[in-house]
């Protein structure tokens, strides 16, 4: 219907006829002609209806309202010296109508088309109106754009598109399930998958070699600002391969991704062990677009002559005292402020938050009396403190203490005062040689799953045991990760036993897995990208509802469809299910 969209008609056009198609977004009446902003997935065009120029087409202009479906057609003019809108990309001209035609009309709107302020319980319930904003758009254009982008590089590199099945069995990645009760076998159900995983395996066992699928995922769990029930994955496998190959795809991946997009990005991407992560940024996912980097100093506190702190550091195996160095924070911040950092902290686990200032005339604090000249001098080289720095020191529990330190780092580079953080950075780092397992309350866990391949089982201590994993990191956001997998069944039945999950729970988990491994099962590895979170960093958005055409909420329910809902008693009845009365 359309010779032009909204904001392709330029000044190149003008003199020429023109026709658009969009929604009214806005019409004034500026005595006696009328003029409507049109709007279509690209933007805005002003539209005029002059009565002088075409009477048919101002009366009909005369009963636009917002959201009303309109064609117009008509001659583009220049709107003339100090007439134009800078603000739009359209802004020096304007369509003078001859032809309008009103396609159809719309109820008053709830909320104005892009109006941010508009509580995210409305948008979420018109999402299709929301998604009218060309701004929006533009979001979702660019995660077509990335998502084509992929598949070209995977197709590239011999990669063959797959589609898993969706009803299916648990998959092992630690959530919760969704399940799907089945009518044919009563009392049994299907898992939604969390991970195309034991698939992607058995794809790998079936001799494809090269897998990929942009695959959906389901996980019951508790939900953030960057997790969605159901989200995307970009899903990779690959045989005969090692942790490098893996990792030149995704880099590869990830540019290609970023350039479909407009951003340059340059492998291959900084790496840094699991261990040295927790050490240094006390996190798995340490934001590198700023340096903050923790230091120890448990061996010179050990020296100092508080009891305190000397126990603590007695025991250098299961504590950490560390220090993290916050530049021109004495210049920058208040004694309460500082007294607010203790107090966020603590919120943590954290006993308290000691701190060294340096002065001019060298370094001050309650603390600096337990401390002799040597060691005082010791501090300021490994901290490598400068005057106007302060010096911050955690002390306690190795997880306690990593964990608020590193919370603390962030807190540190986001506080508005600090300005640390340069928002137009893409900071990738490899976080490698992940443990194999986690002990959480005396119970070994598998901390990327238990397919992933050990590197050294021979260690007395399993929590010293490392796996072949790897995490893709983005500006602190886990972005996605991988492993090689284990290929042989004896290896497989041993992490099993260590995961204390019994040979018969095993079989009846993952026995269609295991029985695979016997049947000559190539050496193979993979990894997956949270497609959401990659495309909500790439578009610099703070939450991952943004990217999702439509998502549900914190508490995972669509607002839109008023998903989840009842369902009647028939239905029920086929499905095998009584619901018992839910008390909330
Ligand atoms: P993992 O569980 O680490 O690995 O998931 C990979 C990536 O998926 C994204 N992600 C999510 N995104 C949005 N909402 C969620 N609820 C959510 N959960 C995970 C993250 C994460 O890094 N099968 C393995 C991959 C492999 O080993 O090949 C897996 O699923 O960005």
């Amino acid at each position: 219907m359309r010779t032009h969209y909204c904001t392709d008609v330029t000044q190149a056009d003008i003199s020429k006829q023109v026709t658009v198609v969009g929604w009214a977004n806005s019409y004034r009446d500026h005595g006696g002609i009328i003029f409507i902003d049109l709007r279509d997935k690209s933007g805005l065009i002003q539209l005029t209806c002059d009565p002088k120029y075409n009477q048919a087409a101002h009366k009909i202009a005369d009963g636009v309202r917002d959201e009303y479906v309109l064609i117009a057609t008509g001659v583009v003019r220049s709107r003339g010296e100090g007439l134009s809108n800078p603000r739009l990309k359209t802004g020096a001209i304007e369509i003078v109508v001859d032809e309008l035609s009103i396609e159809n009309k719309s109820e008053p709107i709830p909320f104005v088309i892009g109006d941010r302020a508009v509580g995210e319980e409305t948008k979420l319930k018109y999402r299709y109106l929301e998604l009218r904003d060309p701004k929006l758009y533009e979001t979702f254009f660019l995660r077509s754009k990335a998502a084509i982008a992929a598949r070209n590089v995977l197709d590239k590199h011999g990669f063959l598109e797959v589609e898993t099945p969706i009803l299916t069995k648990s998959t092992p990645e630690g959530a919760r399930d969704y399940l799907v009760p089945s009518r044919v076998h009563g009392g049994e159900f299907y898992a939604l998958p969390q991970s195309p995983q034991l698939f992607k395996q058995l794809l790998m066992v079936g001799g494809f070699d090269r897998y990929f699928q942009i695959a959906k995922c389901f996980r019951d769990e508790d939900l953030r600002a960057d997790r969605q029930p159901e989200f995307t994955q970009i899903d990779v496998e690959m045989s005969f391969c090692n942790q490098e190959d893996v990792i030149k795809i995704a880099e590869d991946l990830l540019q290609g991704i970023f350039q479909a997009c407009g951003i340059e990005v340059k492998p291959p991407f900084n790496r840094i062990k699991h261990k040295d992560a927790m050490e240094w940024y006390g996190s798995d996912k340490p934001d590198l677009r700023y340096d903050l980097k923790m230091v120890d100093v448990i061996d010179i506190f050990e020296r100092c002559d508080n009891e305190i702190f000397s126990n603590i550091a007695k025991k250098p195996h299961t504590n950490r005292i560390k220090a993290l160095r916050v530049p021109k924070a004495d210049l920058i911040f208040s004694k309460r402020e500082m007294k607010g950092f203790e107090d966020f902290v603590k919120k943590f686990g954290a006993g308290g938050l000691g701190y060294f200032q340096m002065k001019e005339d060298g370094l001050k604090g309650p603390l600096i009396k337990f401390f002799t000249q040597e060691d005082i001098e010791l501090i300021i080289e490994r901290t490598q403190l400068q005057v106007g720095d302060v010096v911050f020191f955690g002390a306690g529990e190795k997880k306690t203490v990593l964990d608020y330190m590193g919370r603390f780092r962030v807190f540190i580079a986001e506080h508005e005062k600090m300005n640390l953080i340069d928002s137009d950075r893409f900071e990738f780092v490899w976080v490698v040689d992940f443990p194999m397992f986690e002990v959480d309350g005396g119970v070994v866990k598998a901390l990327h799953h238990p397919f992933t391949m050990p590197k050294d089982l021979d260690k007395d201590d399993v929590q010293e045991i490392e796996s072949i994993a790897y995490d893709i990191v983005l500006n602190g956001v886990e972005l996605g990760g991988g492993s090689i997998r284990i290929h042989k069944e004896d290896i497989q039945e041993k992490i099993f036993s260590l995961l204390g999950i019994a040979k018969e729970e095993a079989q009846e988990k993952f026995g269609f897995l295991l029985d695979a491994l016997k049947f000559g099962a190539p050496p193979h590895g993979g990894f997956a990208i949270g497609f959401d979170r990659l495309m909500m960093l790439l578009t610099k958005k703070t939450s991952i509802r943004d990217v999702i055409a439509f998502p549900k909420t914190q508490k995972a329910a669509c607002l839109l469809t008023h998903a989840p809902s009842k369902v009647d008693n028939e239905q029920l009845k086929d499905l095998h299910i009584r619901v018992r009365e839910i008390t909330k």
